[in-house]
């Protein structure tokens, strides 16, 4: 949540937060006493929204004059120098949690094909990977590693690991993501099991164009739902203070493109895909422990909408926020004021179904959306190194308003939810699983640099 609070004139913001103390109790309170996991509105919520959505509103709007003087607004596709320096790896901040993540999702809208794809740099050279693939008519692929996660971090110029590379070409508009080393072919393992699996040799090369502009979470979201969510919850200066913090900690922006390249599979035959899908990148501060559960939709429909719906309960601060953006075919993009996605609704008992129906507002329409999960492509990972804490990556067929199809993946995370723990996991970050031999040796790519430096530190590791 971005860190808007700041603006917020104190004055009025003691005097309502004085008042309505006295008007709000805890709005769901069980029999024990206690708040119930989400808030619900209680007593005072629409006078709390309404006075918070006039702030937030015109914190937003002096946020992003203030950012937005700058090279990102005029220029959002371009090489632009200021924002430029963002897609490059970011030094982590000196944090237990800091975070510098990029994440890629491709879909093929002609079969079934998918790659998603995740690398988050964090401290001690260790990274969060996520490699996901379908090739369609081939199978289900993984990274070894899942549905463990952590691996070593290779990167210096680039976010790399395991083989993995995802390279900035030009910011805001072109990407490169390869890889190349053994993947396990599928089913999707949910559980960690001794057994090695079916391991095959694959390569795959893709190179991302963005087709649309770039969405802040902390300056393009709409200031309406953030109202909506401090409204659901009991005011008090240690709250606002947590917010405040909380939104100062992380950024994250989306750009969505199209990944053109080829996929390569030991006994098969090179293929040719054009995919599209969302990048991600966020960075900061990021403690998984601190978000109980979020549900993330993304999808890309048929006619070029794109859309983002995430809801997510974090105890600390806001225990049920609803954000996201629509981007729309002729390059509008706005942030999502409304929906009905409710985390009480959607597999709060831990157990994923095949169909979720949410609707929501933004840029004054309505979109009413269906997510058919896929039965087979649900793979799973284990949070960090103490496996607390799940994800699930539901890859899923849309329906916008029931007629325009769409492509995309349903995320769901629970943090209370145990992975299992690994034995051992320490030490197969010591070895690469790539030889040294087959490793990138691309033109133009700024990555070669580092490789035989890596090489040698990974010596003296081991
Ligand atoms: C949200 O709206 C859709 C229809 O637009 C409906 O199917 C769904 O049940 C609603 N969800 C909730 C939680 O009310
Ligand atoms: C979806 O349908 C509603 C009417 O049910 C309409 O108002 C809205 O504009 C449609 N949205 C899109 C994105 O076409």
């Amino acid at each position: 949540m971005p860190d808007l609070l700041s603006l917020l004139p104190a004055a009025l913001c003691l005097f309502l937060a004085g008042w309505l103390l006295r008007l709000q109790r805890c709005p769901a309170a069980g029999p024990g006493g206690s708040c119930r996991r989400y808030s619900v509105p209680g007593r005072g919520f629409h006078l709390k929204k309404w006075a918070l959505s006039g702030i937030l509103f015109f914190a937003f709007r002096r946020r992003r004059r203030e950012r937005g003087g700058g090279a990102a607004r005029r220029e959002p596709m371009g090489s632009g120098a200021g924002q430029g320096a963002l897609e490059r790896l970011q030094g982590l901040v000196c944090h237990a949690h800091a975070l510098d993540s990029v994440y890629f999702t491709g879909f093929t809208e002609t079969d079934k094909t998918f790659v998603i794809t995740r690398l988050g740099r964090r401290p001690n050279g260790l990274c969060e990977m996520w490699l996901f693939l379908r090739v369609d008519g081939i199978g289900e692929f993984e990274h070894p590693v899942h549905p463990d996660m952590m691996v070593r971090d290779e990167s210096e110029k680039c976010w790399r690991a395991e083989g993995l590379m995802i390279e900035c070409l030009e910011p805001h508009r072109h990407w490169k993501i390869t890889f190349n080393g053994r993947l396990r072919k599928g089913p999707y393992r949910h559980q960690w099991n001794e057994e090695e699996g079916e391991l095959v040799h694959v390569k795959f090369s893709f190179h991302w164009t963005s087709f649309s502009d770039i969405f802040d979470f902390n300056l393009d979201s709409h200031p309406k739902v953030f109202a909506h969510a401090i409204a659901l919850e009991k005011w008090s200066a240690e709250f606002f203070r947590r917010v405040k913090k909380d939104g100062e900690q992380h950024s994250r922006y989306e750009q969505w493109g199209q990944s053109i390249g080829e996929i390569e599979i030991e006994g098969h035959e090179k293929k040719e895909v054009s995919m599209r899908g969302v990048r991600s990148h966020s960075y900061g501060i990021r403690n998984w422990a601190e978000i109980y559960r979020y549900v993330m939709i993304l999808m890309h429909c048929e006619g070029g909408t794109s859309a983002h719906l995430t809801v997510v309960s974090i105890p600390a601060t806001t225990t049920h926020l609803t954000v996201g953006y629509v981007l729309f075919p002729d390059g509008k993009k706005a942030g999502i004021d409304w929906s009905n996605a409710s985390l009480a609704e959607m597999a709060d008992d831990g157990i994923i179904r095949d169909l979720y129906q949410v609707s929501f507002t933004a840029g004054g329409q309505f979109f009413e959306v269906r997510a058919i999960l896929d039965k087979q492509a649900r793979p799973v990972v284990y949070n960090g190194l103490t496996g607390e804490g799940v994800f699930h990556e539901c890859i899923a067929d849309f329906q916008l308003n029931q007629t325009v199809p769409g492509w995309g993946l349903v995320e769901f995370y629970y943090r209370d939810t145990p992975g299992q723990l690994i034995p051992n996991s320490g030490s197969r970050w010591k070895e690469p699983s790539v030889p040294a031999s087959s490793q990138f040796s691309e033109e133009h790519s700024q990555c070669i640099g580092d490789v035989a430096g890596k090489g040698a530190q990974l010596g003296q590791l081991t």
